[in-house]
């Protein structure tokens, strides 16, 4: 495995070893291949998500793209299967509009769609590995080849996650079990909150740095925060239980946003959970009536197991803001998590929480290291300067930010509704990443985008509130 380059390394591999890319491609190749193999045979056809497509869309999805965005503009050449570069080139399902009535047999067979992939990388290897082996200051549409490799790179990792979440739903007697690491040591948890003090933070790249990013991680942007008190650790299941317990999923009050002027609008997360009649996260089972602890359990990627009360709770936005509310908090802003994540007490900002040191095992549970979250508290090092534990990896962390444009942003001309289709005022940011994120998407700048109201993402949250020191002079 690559080892990830801290943010000012980035700008010099980027130029000098650009065939790194190509091993990088091949290793991502990998990750997405190990989750196809991961379902039986006989369920590729399966769509363990309603609004998803079937699993054999992805298959082919994945090859259609990096074709799709190399072969006129990179190699210029014809394509050998016009048919299957549409069919198969958008990954990314419509808000709203009702959910996919395909059928199984509106899909072509398992082999027809790994001969077009076996293709596919047999022409895209030939011609990159051409491309890059000449040193050559092309670029495509205003971009060096290198930012084309990290899109495809990058594009097919992410699928990684969100094809985990998917094969997540599938039935378990339709997987092939593997092994994973669940046996994590974990002190006891005490439920504090640490103090950020206000102060100014950096968001998104630069132009100017050479550092490869997406569309929507430029500008560069400083914001000044105001103070805040923030949970030392994420949201656990066992402390999700005691909202649950208390009666969270039927007291409205919770559920609606009192920030909103429209009475729908506040009313909007109330009527999902009741019209889905959703009374728990997706994750876990309930067995008897869900009085007692024990009658709470939880669907791992393989397994049934009583529901782990100190690994992190994954929850869709609504329900992360309907226990904020119960807990008297609330969810923090993008720039406060980035404060929280980033910032130090003398003023400088770290790469990474714990430091300037690229991520590696020893430090949190990402890079798909594991399939299955560790307790909140098993990686001690992963702790930002202020004392906030585990704010990278073990599951992306809700915010309260609209996903919106920086300042001075512009759309990537060769994948121009990468970002842009999703500034609707229906997705929202999360920060962080989880066990399945790479760890190319682990640099700070990286947002990841969800609807409130998708419950099967590795995502979960912690809440903020007033500091204790009552400081809050700045603006
Ligand atoms: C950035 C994870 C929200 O999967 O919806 C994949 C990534 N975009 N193909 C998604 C994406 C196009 C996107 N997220």
């Amino acid at each position: 495995m690559p080892m990830p380059a801290t943010q000012s390394d980035l700008a010099v591999i980027h130029d000098v070893d650009r065939r790194d890319l190509l091993d990088r491609l091949v290793i991502a190749r990998q990750r997405a291949d190990e989750l196809f193999a991961v379902v039986k045979p006989d369920s590729l056809y399966e769509r363990p998500i309603a609004e998803r497509h079937r699993i054999v869309f992805y298959i082919g999805h994945l090859e259609a793209f990096d074709w799709n965005l190399f072969r006129g503009r990179v190699f210029n050449r014809d394509s050998f299967h016009p048919g299957f570069d549409r069919l198969f080139a958008f990954g990314i399902d419509p808000v709203g509009g009702g959910l996919p009535r395909d059928q199984p047999s509106d899909w072509p067979s398992i082999a027809a769609v790994c001969d077009y992939v076996a293709q596919v990388r047999n022409i895209l290897d030939d011609e990159l590995a051409d491309a890059l082996s000449v040193s050559s200051d092309r670029t495509f549409d205003g971009f060096p080849l290198s930012t084309l490799l990290n899109v495809a790179i990058e594009h097919r990792l992410m699928h990684a996650e969100t094809l985990a979440y998917m094969v997540h739903q599938l039935p378990l007697d339709r997987k092939i079990p593997q092994p994973d690491a669940l046996n994590f040591d974990s002190s006891s948890l005490v439920g504090h909150s640490v103090d950020i003090p206000s102060g100014s933070i950096t968001l998104g790249l630069s132009r100017s740095s050479g550092v490869f990013g997406w569309d929507n991680e430029f500008e560069s942007n400083v914001v000044n925060v105001p103070s805040f008190a923030i949970d030392e650790h994420k949201v656990t299941n066992g402390d999700y239980l005691d909202f649950i317990a208390d009666g969270g999923y039927d007291d409205r009050e919770f559920w609606i946003d009192s920030n909103s002027t429209h009475d729908r609008e506040q009313d909007r997360n109330w009527n999902w959970k009741s019209e889905h009649r959703i009374s728990h996260p997706a994750f876990w089972i309930r067995r008897g009536n869900g009085n007692s602890n024990n009658d709470w359990f939880y669907r791992t990627m393989f397994e049934e197991i009583p529901l782990p009360k100190n690994w992190p709770v994954y929850v869709s936005q609504a329900e992360a803001k309907a226990y904020a509310r119960w807990a008297g908090k609330r969810l923090p802003s993008e720039a406060e998590w980035q404060r929280a994540a980033y910032a130090t007490p003398g003023g400088e900002e770290r790469d990474y929480p714990w430091g300037n040191q690229a991520p590696t095992a020893d430090l949190g549970n990402f890079d798909f290291a594991n399939w299955s979250p560790a307790p909140v508290n098993a990686f001690p090092r992963n702790q930002s300067a202020f004392g906030v534990h585990g704010m990278l990896g073990n599951g992306w962390e809700w915010t309260s930010t609209e996903f919106s444009p920086f300042p001075g942003f512009q759309p990537f001309p060769f994948y121009r509704g990468y970002s842009a289709d999703f500034f609707d005022g229906k997705h929202f940011v999360m920060k962080g990443g989880s066990a399945r994120t790479a760890a190319t998407m682990l640099r700070r700048t990286f947002r990841n985008w969800f609807q409130p109201h998708y419950q099967y993402m590795y995502a979960g949250f912690r809440c903020v509130r007033q500091p204790s020191s009552g400081d809050r002079s700045s603006t």
